[in-house]
């Protein structure tokens, strides 16, 4: 199972994600739980805190360089990475958690050493690792190359009832669609009435629904941490029934 999830600002992307890692988890899987993010927060809402966090994958600036062999503007696009996701991640039970860390931006076309790094690690998690991978991204799915697209089983956008959030979700679908993602669906999340439900009908267009997930007092009182036995969970688990016993 590859599962990945975006979405716009604040929607609740991580809270899913956690959520995913600690269903599959708790059905006795291996899972590979990767930030994605720049604003990285998945280890938090996961319990990994302080010195249980692993390190961030951008900032191996020396391995990176080395991996990457960049000479003047040249560098490998298929750096090793095989060793990368056992040697730096946090690993409690049955979860391997990575952090990809931030990349500058660059200009126009300019693909960094980081970023090709990122995207070639990624790629690689993807194709070759047997675990459950649940990665919790930006709204930008940056790092996601076409065959790391390809091999996504399910493309998560998770929503809001409200404008902005739909409206993003229909980017970041043509986005999906463009590098070849198929199965994509949408996760509604802080529903709080029916006519909150009645809006997502109405105004999200063409994108399958897979679940919906009630605003829950316990998960926002909760500060950043997901409790185990919640609303959010039980709810999450009727979205994904089925596929966490695959
Ligand atoms: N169903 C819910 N009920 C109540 N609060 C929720 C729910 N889902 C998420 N939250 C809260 O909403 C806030 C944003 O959630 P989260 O961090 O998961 O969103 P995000 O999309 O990952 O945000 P960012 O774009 O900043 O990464 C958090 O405080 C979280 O606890
Ligand atoms: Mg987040």
């Amino acid at each position: 199972m590859k599962i990945a999830i975006t979405g716009k600002g604040g929607v609740g992307k991580t809270s899913v994600a956690a959520g995913l890692v600690m269903l599959f988890k708790n059905k006795g899987k291996k899972v590979i739980a990767i930030d994605a993010d720049p604003d990285a927060n998945l280890a938090t809402t996961l319990g990994f805190l302080g010195p249980e966090r692993p390190e961030p994958i951008s900032e191996l600036k020396k391995l990176i360089l080395e991996r990457t062999g960049e000479v003047g503007a040249f560098f490998k696009l298929n750096p090793k990475v095989d060793d990368i996701p056992d040697k730096f991640s946090a690993k409690r039970d049955n979860v391997t958690l990575i952090e990809m860390g931030t990349v500058k931006k660059g200009g126009a076309g300019c693909v960094c050493p980081e970023s090709a790094f990122l995207k070639a690690l990624l790629s690689h998690i993807f194709l070759n690792r047997d675990e459950v991978v649940i990665v919790d991204m930006e709204a930008g799915i940056e790092h996601m190359g076409r065959g790391t697209a390809q091999s996504v089983e399910n493309f998560l956008i998770v929503v809001e009832p409200n404008s902005t959030s739909v409206d993003t979700a229909g980017k970041i679908k043509q986005l999906a669609e463009g590098l070849g993602i198929k199965d994509i669906s949408v996760i509604v999340n802080k529903v709080r009435s029916k006519e909150d439900k009645d809006f997502i009908k109405k105004n999200l267009k063409g994108i399958n629904i897979q679940g919906y997930i009630d605003f829950d007092e316990l998960v926002l009182s909760s500060r950043g941490l997901m409790p185990e036995k919640s609303k959010f969970m039980r709810q999450l688990e009727e979205a994904f029934n089925g596929k966490t016993n695959r």
